[in-house]
């Protein structure tokens, strides 16, 4: 059933296959950012294509306005959508409130921009990304280039004060270099292992001069989609309470996009 798809690429095709049924013709939607957020970039390539479904797409990064403008799919910047009806994006873990962490892949600033600008945020997912508490997974804090040393000191400072395991803060580096986002900023990786009071660190955090935007999305998400290497889906609802399964079926010619990396 599942064809030449990995458990893990299964797990995030049937969730991103879920999670693009709420898409309905006309919406401006959100496109996330990463491997699963590019299986769903091919999903609702293919409700184009097939079905003549009608939508304009938000990239929130350059890979995924690549992405879906190789597919074909309309897209438009934020400013000139303005608006959006939903946003689907990954996550690198999400919490029982639906708490976030974001930015795995460099591209928080626009990923929260971008769902922050939208009535719904959809956040798909495996299974793997489930946590009690957020915090094992580091977290990405956006810094300007300029004097991100003194940064990233006023961050390791503020750290002590906070309710955290861990206080170890590394500059993220592309080869020997740092990392430079969209934006031209650098990233700051948190080693925290355990965030007790994500709330409060999102605003202390954005309050250190030089500091741009933090990976914690508080609020933010209300739908997370979990998909399973075997092809069930869980559906959690957090506004309604509500929590559905269902088993997305597809064959090897689903695989369509294996041709296409993110
Ligand atoms: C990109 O900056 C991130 O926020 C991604 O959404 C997150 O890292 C999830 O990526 P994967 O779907 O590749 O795990």
């Amino acid at each position: 059933m599942s064809g030449a798809l990995s458990p893990i690429d299964t797990a995030k095709f049937v969730a991103a296959k879920r999670a693009v049924e709420f898409v309905e013709d006309g919406m401006k939607v959100g496109l996330g950012t990463g491997s699963t957020a590019a299986w769903m970039v091919r999903c609702l390539a293919e409700l184009v294509h097939d079905d003549g479904l009608k939508v304009v797409g938000v990239p929130t990064s350059t890979r995924t306005a690549d992405l879906a403008q190789k597919l074909g799919l309309k897209t438009a910047t934020l400013d000139e959508a303005k608006w959006l009806d939903l946003t689907i994006d990954g996550a690198d873990e999400f919490d029982p409130d639906l708490n976030l962490i974001k930015g795995g892949g460099g591209a928080l600033l626009q990923e929260k921009i971008v769902a922050t600008a939208s009535d719904r945020m959809i956040v798909i997912t495996d299974a793997s990304k489930k946590v009690e508490r957020l915090g094992a997974y580091p977290l990405p804090v956006e810094v300007v280039p300029f004097g991100w040393q003194t940064s990233k000191a006023l961050i390791e400072e503020t750290l002590g004060g906070l309710d955290v395991l861990g206080d170890n803060v590394t500059l993220r580096l592309n080869g020997d270099a740092p990392f430079v986002t969209d934006e031209g900023n650098f990233i700051v990786d948190l080693h925290l292992h355990r965030i007790a009071n994500p709330r409060q660190i999102t605003l202390i955090l954005n309050q250190i001069p030089g500091v741009v935007e933090n990976g914690l999305f508080i609020d933010i998400c209300d739908v997370v989609v979990i998909g399973h290497g075997d092809g069930r889906v869980e559906v959690n609802d957090i506004n309604s309470g509500t929590h559905e399964e269902d088993r997305i079926e597809f064959s090897e010619s689903d695989n369509m996009f294996s041709d296409l990396s993110d």
